[in-house]
């Protein structure tokens, strides 16, 4: 459920009219309701109700740090993958007891970073890191508490791109050699283990996949223990989908999801953490664009947008569908003509939809793309010069730019020229 429904046949963001951010900000933008996100939030936190528990927002879906504060306020932690995404955990105001470090290539400097900015925990992807870690920990007298990524060999059912939990793919350790990893982390002086990392992909649509990984997990954790080791916290990854079409998709939802944590993990006593990003952030954001143009091309119409896969990369890059809507709420009844929808960048990658059935529309008309909260405005770009698109903050009947367009000069005077020219 999200906050852009349709009033007095206007799309409205929670109490606001899009046309009236359109006027305000120019297109194309992006615009997220706080309530969606605060909804989506407390449905994780209320799924792991009764567990010692800790929903870290994995930031890299949507991280305007006014989206950080937004969660942060409610209590969400925050899983980070970057030098970049810590420092704006810090700006959010999230106390670094709850911030997690994830990714396979995290560098001394940002192990630096979080060490002496205060971390709840990295979550390693090898042993090579391990041992960085561990030293990087002994030079400033400190010991890095972690868990280390398993890769379980669980096929999440997902698009290749975005799958993680398969042994071909470059993330986490073979489940196999977990015991002898756990080991090398016990003699490593800098290093205490504290438990145990799993993410096996995302969009996923099934419970299953997450099943098997989390069972392996259980089985995994009192093996660890018998060896020896405190396993006490389980970071079991983000990964749970959205519906991206109205109607024909039902994913499972985050009470379901709770409900199979429970079932698979409960009894081990462990605190639980979660890192979902696209499940709080997706559908509670649009990205709004205007038609430039309606052109006839042969046996087919083409809509020309003001936005393009520089401003939302997801259907060039994952084939991936998002509901393009009017602002302007079609009549009941209204007559449908099939567009392929595409924006002005100079490559034919540049398309958002082909042959989608729309009412008719002309230049000058606003559509909205729903579903675009996350992995949009992150993943845009400055290709063809084109300036990243403003953020808005919906809340309530208020809304705020949070990041503005930059201009021309300020995209052209960050270049730097050489003395001899
Ligand atoms: N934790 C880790 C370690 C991850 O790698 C990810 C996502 C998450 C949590 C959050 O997963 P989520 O709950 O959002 O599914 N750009 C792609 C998605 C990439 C996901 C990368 N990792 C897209 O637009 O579909």
């Amino acid at each position: 459920m999200d906050h852009f429904l349709y009033k007095d046949g206007v799309l409205h963001a929670e109490d606001v009219p899009v046309a009236e951010i359109a006027a305000a900000v120019g297109t194309p933008f992006y615009v997220y309701s706080t309530a969606t996100l605060e909804r989506h939030f407390r449905l994780f936190d209320e799924a792991l109700a009764g567990m010692d528990h800790l929903v870290c927002y994995a930031m890299k879906a949507a991280s305007n740090v006014a989206i950080l504060k937004t969660l942060a306020r409610l209590g969400a932690g925050m899983d980070v993958v970057s030098g970049g995404e810590y420092m704006r955990a810090k700006a959010a105001g999230v106390p670094g007891e709850r911030i997690v470090f994830s990714g396979v290539g995290k560098t001394r400097d940002e192990m630096r970073l979080a060490l002496t900015g205060g971390i709840r925990q990295f979550n390693v992807e090898s042993e090579p890191e391990m041992e960085v870690l561990s030293a990087v920990a002994v030079e400033l007298g400190v010991v890095a508490p972690i868990t280390v990524r398993v890769n379980p060999d669980v096929d999440a059912k997902t698009h290749a791109k975005i799958a993680t939990g398969k042994s071909e793919n470059k993330f986490g350790i073979p489940i196999a050699r977990a015991r002898e990893v756990y080991q090398l982390a016990a003699d490593l002086p800098g290093l205490e283990a504290i438990g145990i990392d799993v993410h096996i992909g995302s969009q996923l649509t099934e419970l299953e996949p997450f099943r098997l990984a989390y069972q392996k997990v259980a089985e995994l954790t009192e093996t660890l223990r018998a060896d020896g080791h405190d396993i006490r916290r389980l970071d079991l990854g983000g990964g749970l989908g959205i519906p991206y079409t109205r109607g024909n998709e039902a994913p499972p939802l985050p009470t379901e999801y709770g409900a199979l944590v429970r079932e698979t993990l409960g009894h081990l006593g462990c605190e639980i953490e979660i890192e979902p990003g696209r499940l709080i952030a997706g559908n509670a954001g649009l990205m709004v664009s205007e038609v430039i143009y309606v052109k006839s091309g042969e046996g087919r119409d083409f809509l020309i947008l003001d936005g393009a896969m520089n401003d939302l990369i997801r259907p060039a890059m994952y084939d991936a569908w998002h509901d393009i809507v009017p602002v302007i709420e079609p009549e009941a009844g209204a007559e449908q003509q099939p567009y392929d929808i595409v924006g002005p960048v100079c490559e034919s990658g540049d398309t958002f939809a082909k042959q989608r059935m729309m009412p008719r529309l002309s230049a000058g008309d606003l559509v909205a793309f729903r579903s675009a909260g996350a992995y949009g405005a992150v993943m845009s770009s400055e290709y063809n010069t084109r300036p990243l698109i403003p953020e808005v903050l919906v809340n309530g009947h208020d809304f705020a730019v949070i990041r503005a367009r930059p201009t021309f000069d300020e995209m052209i005077n960050r270049d730097t020229i050489p003395e001899w020219l």
